[in-house]
């Protein structure tokens, strides 16, 4: 049973029991119904408490039902929410830990609210792309205030009730409990001193006014246009909003369902919903459990203390874990802890930290010169020179000083972890841990799992990205893993569409248009040209047929390495990241494809998006095919949290999916035909061509 019924003398206790977040799917509405109709056919029974067990009342939908006709299966949560509503006997709902969604709306159909402190509060529905679809946006409105409601309601944001049951004049909460653990007992109490009162007040025949309203809901749809401008459901929040301000309940009851429903054939709604499932999928590893035994974490170590290392162990510090940083020279480590302490520093200069926090997260910091000193550490993370030869010594050093059960990580984004591993005499223990540059910022996390990574490791180190707040997913061994393999042969795109006649102007801006965060050559521009142009000079040698564009090499023998030399693709000025374009970097370009001898085309905005995003769809189905990475949904987070592509397209393979297969196929087979670009590479690979061919998408 996903919910109990209980009698405490003239109480009756409803309880959801579906863990872990009580979500009300079929089963839990069913228990519902049925306890309601026993509590109402019980002459005993006075008042009815409706809470929830374990760790929330409730989160809301049941994400087993998401996206299934199952959720809408009567009685779906609308038709529980008026029977609550039309109860003829008090309904109190005690509320703690976790009440949002359909379980805040649940909650708004009850007659009576009493919540603990630190309840987290939520209509994190826009979210996903909707708008709250069970009263929601009829009924907060009404019992919080219209503003308090609107603000929750299009940021989806979470709110202590504490907080929420201070408001002037807000109906949400009748009482708050004095704790958590007195809120079973203090909601019998309340309960019988309401169980006489008539008529019973529902949320729905509160008032619902905005003495500016015009005016208000214009400001907050202003607001909106310019925040979420790719996303409908913002807007449609206010919409919803106001119409209860305007219209009788019932009238905005049917207003919400009908955009609501509009909302989730949208695709933006489509590639949020599939992201929310994805990220959820990629802590899903296929062969380890979620019971596999892991390690325990206490404390790390990091190797170097350069770009990668320092933001590595600030993420550590920022969880509470202590670091040990190990160098080669002293200048080194004292320029990385100075680097540590300048982002902190910055961060309480942006109201960001707290002066306090800072001092407890630089105590957790230690640093030496010496191996030997790391080897209680319960994971170590190599950050030094991508060298092979380096990372050799560093790894056999870690083999001989580190104790039993330590889990050596390296964050090498190219080399062969593999051998990395046969370094030692425990490659079970060893596995790739490739961070994203900033690495305190960014939130992917490339797990890199070798042939012989254990399996307690793979199940730790999950756990791991977990407690430092990044989004995992897992590789196999390759050059580039699934990230920098990809966007390898998006960047040669990018070379050719220079060479035909684009400027780095135009292809940057139709992919921004797009809604890439930032286009090729600014992105090349900010992670520093020069690597690149040495992972093409591997290339050139392991490769030698393989067609490349020159530009970006005769760009990079000016010198003009990015960003951090002032000048690459664009011009910067010290301090500041506007791209500015360069004369000459056209003058360069222009030259080199006039000694080639080609004419310029003018290339539409269109061609430049579809060479670009389906270099990385092609890339990606061999990844797929060669097992690298897991599932195709994997793919998605790691290019939507790692590389930036537009969050509403919902990654570059469920955009393929959107497009329809057949119609990517036969858009490549057109660009192979192009004598200036690379017919070989335009070969769908033979993954793509079978799921055409069996009429499939990706996500199946
Ligand atoms: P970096 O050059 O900024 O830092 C490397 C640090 O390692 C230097 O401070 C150096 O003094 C230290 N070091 C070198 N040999 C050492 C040794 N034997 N013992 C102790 N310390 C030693 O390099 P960066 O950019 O931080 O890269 C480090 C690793 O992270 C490389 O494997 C790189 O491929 C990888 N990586 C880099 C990314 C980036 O965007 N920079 C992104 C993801 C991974």
């Amino acid at each position: 049973m996903t919910a109990h019924y209980q009698v405490h003398g003239d109480i009756a206790v409803i309880t959801l029991d579906n863990p872990p977040v009580n979500g009300l799917g079929l089963s839990t509405r069913l228990a519902i119904a049925d306890s309601m109709t026993k509590a109402l056919a019980d002459s005993a029974v006075q008042a009815i408490v409706l809470t929830g067990a374990g760790k929330a009342f409730s989160g809301g939908a049941d994400i087993k039902e998401f996206g299934k006709d199952v959720a809408f299966r009567e009685p779906n949560l609308l038709s529980i929410i008026a029977l609550l509503e039309n109860s003829t006997k008090p309904v109190v709902a005690a509320l703690h830990t976790v009440a949002m969604g359909g379980g805040l709306e649940l909650s708004l159909g009850c007659n009576y609210r009493i919540a603990a402190p630190g309840t987290s509060i939520a209509l994190p529905e826009v979210k996903i792309g909707l708008i709250p679809g069970a009263g929601g946006t009829q009924r907060l409105p009404r019992a919080l205030g219209v503003e308090p409601a609107l603000n929750m309601i299009v940021s989806g944001g979470t709110v202590k009730a504490e907080m929420l049951a201070m408001l002037p004049g807000q109906k949400l909460f009748d009482k708050m409990a004095a704790s958590a653990d007195s809120l079973a007992e203090e909601a019998l109490a309340f309960a019988r001193s309401v169980a006489a009162v008539r008529p019973l007040p529902r949320v729905r025949d509160l008032p619902c006014k905005h003495p500016q309203g015009d005016a208000y809901f214009q400001f907050a749809r202003n607001m909106v246009k310019g925040m979420a401008k790719h996303f409908p459901a913002p807007a449609k929040c206010v919409d919803a909003v106001e119409i209860a301000t305007k219209k009788k309940f019932e009238e905005g009851m049917a207003a919400e369902r009908e955009l609501f429903l509009n909302l989730m054939w949208t695709s933006e709604c489509r590639a949020l919903r599939h992201l929310f499932l994805a990220e959820r999928a990629a802590s899903k590893i296929p062969d380890v459990p979620s019971d596999t035994p892991q390690r325990e974490i206490k404390s790390v170590a990091v190797i170097g203390a350069g770009t990668m290392g320092g933001g590595i162990a600030m993420n550590f510090l920022n969880a509470g874990v202590p670091v040990k940083l190990l160098e080669a020279k002293q200048e080194a480590l004292d320029r990385g802890v100075a680097t540590i302490r300048k982002n902190y520093e910055s961060q309480i200069k942006k109201g960001k930290l707290k002066a306090d926090k800072y001092e407890q997260r630089m105590a957790l910091l230690s640093t030496t010169l010496r191996y030997d000193e790391l080897k209680e550490a319960d994971l170590v993370i190599e950050a030094v020179f991508e060298d092979m030869g380096v990372k050799e010594t560093v790894f056999k050093e870690l083999d001989c000083v580190m104790k039993p059960g330590a889990i050596l990580a390296s964050n090498t984004s190219t080399l062969d972890l593999n051998r990395i591993a046969a370094f030692t005499n425990r490659p079970q223990d060893v596995v790739g841990l490739h961070f994203f540059s900033p690495a305190n910022v960014m939130k992917l996390l490339e797990i890199v799992r070798g042939e012989k990574t254990g399996k307690d490791v793979m199940a730790t180190v999950m756990s791991v990205a977990k407690k430092i707040r990044k989004t995992a997913v897992v590789s196999g061994v390759c050059d580039g893993f699934i990230g920098n393999r990809m966007i390898e042969q998006y960047a040669r795109q990018a070379g050719f569409l220079l060479d035909e006649g684009c400027t780095p102007q135009q292809v940057d801006k139709a992919v921004e248009k797009f809604g890439f965060a930032m286009g090729p050559f600014r992105m090349s521009d900010l992670a520093g040209n020069d690597i690149s142009w040495a992972i093409r000079k591997r290339r050139y040698q392991e490769k030698p047929n393989l067609k490349y564009s020159k530009t970006a090499d005769l760009l990079c023998e000016k010198g003009r390495f990015g960003q951090k030399t002032g000048a690459g693709w664009y011009d910067y000025v010290a301090g500041k990241r506007d791209a500015i374009p360069n004369a000459e970097v056209e003058t360069l370009i222009a030259e080199h494809r006039k000694a080639l001898g080609i004419t310029p085309r003018k290339i539409s905005d269109e061609e430049i998006v579809q060479r670009l995003v389906f270099s990385l769809v092609n890339e990606a189905a061999h990844i797929l095919e060669e097992g690298i990475a897991n599932k195709a949904s994997d793919i998605d987070i790691v290019y939507i949290f790692g590389y930036g592509f537009p969050v509403h397209r919902g990654g570059p393979l469920r955009y393929a999916d959107e497009l329809g297969l057949f119609n990517v196929v036969q858009t490549m087979q057109r660009f192979a035909q192009n004598p200036l670009d690379d017919a070989a590479f335009w070969q769908p690979a033979p993954l793509l061509q079978r799921l055409v061919a069996d009429g499939k998408t990706f996500g199946q």
